[in-house]
């Protein structure tokens, strides 16, 4: 679905990413990790092409999109949810839904509706609340969702568990992990390694801009030194037990 190879990019004259290769194959699930730094922000914008490309190749379900404009790759079904700025603050949970499917006959789009109050009911009882003032984890969901909408083969996700409380972070990624099920191919950045690790198929660790180790989530679960060293944190394999 995803496969990108000998990739460098960063922000003009300013290289971020150092030849990084990353697949993610239909229907997986693939975790990006990494310390504050390293790329992983990077390497999604680049995806959409929002940073300067060097060289490298990037496709996406069969296409080299490298060169293609930001909206045509959305349009090719690829939703991108950014770290920030994921949610249209000064409207309401529905005006944001309504947003995303607008380009839907009102009969589709009040289906995309009800089916998304299904996948996230927590919005269903937020719908005339602004989406300024939702609690952290609800905004995520609404990001998630707002990308979701656009009905993706592949979704690029920045820390969507970002802050969030335990109870949360697993709601998000069992919600997910639901799309995943869905046939959603999802490639999501994350801080967080213990917690992604229980959800993922196959994570990337990044360094400095370079993909410093991969493995499937069981890989790495019984790789504890690598992990650790990568990571500074411990994960052993009692963290892979599932929630
Ligand atoms: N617009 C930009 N212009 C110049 N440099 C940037 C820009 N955005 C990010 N950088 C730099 O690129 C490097 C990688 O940043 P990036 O945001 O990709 O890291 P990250 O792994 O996502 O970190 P975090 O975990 O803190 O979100 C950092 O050194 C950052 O300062
Ligand atoms: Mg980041």
């Amino acid at each position: 679905m995803l496969s990108i190879s000998d990739l460098t990019a960063g922000y003009g004259k300013l290289m971020i990413l150092h030849d990084v290769a990353l697949n993610a194959a239909a229907g997986q699930f693939v975790a990006i990790l990494g310390p504050n730094g390293s790329g992983k922000s990077t390497l999604l914008k680049t995806i959409v092409g929002l940073t300067t490309l060097e060289r490298g190749v990037i496709r996406f379900d069969g296409q080299a999109i490298e060169d293609r404009r930001t909206e045509t790759i959305r349009s090719l079904g690829l939703s991108y949810v950014p770290q920030r700025e994921n949610v249209f603050k000064s409207m309401n949970v529905r005006e944001n839904l309504l947003l995303a499917v607008r380009d839907l006959a009102k009969p589709a789009a009040a289906a995309a509706l009800d089916e998304c109050y299904v996948l996230f009911p927590i919005l269903h009882d937020r719908q005339s609340q602004r989406a300024g003032s939702l609690s952290g984890g609800e905004r995520q969901m609404l990001a998630i969702a707002l990308g979701w909408l656009a009905r993706p083969k592949l979704m690029l996700l920045d820390e969507p568990s970002a802050g969030l409380s335990p109870l949360f972070v697993t709601e998000v990624f069992r919600t997910l992990r639901a799309l995943r099920d869905a046939g959603i191919t999802l490639v999501v950045v994350e801080q967080n390694a213990r917690s992604v690790l229980r959800w993922c198929d196959y994570a990337y660790l990044l360094r400095d801009g370079q993909v410093a180790f991969q493995g499937s989530a069981a890989d790495l679960l019984a790789d504890e030194e690598t992990v650790k060293s990568y990571l500074g944190v411990a994960i052993t394999r009692k963290d892979a037990v599932p929630i």
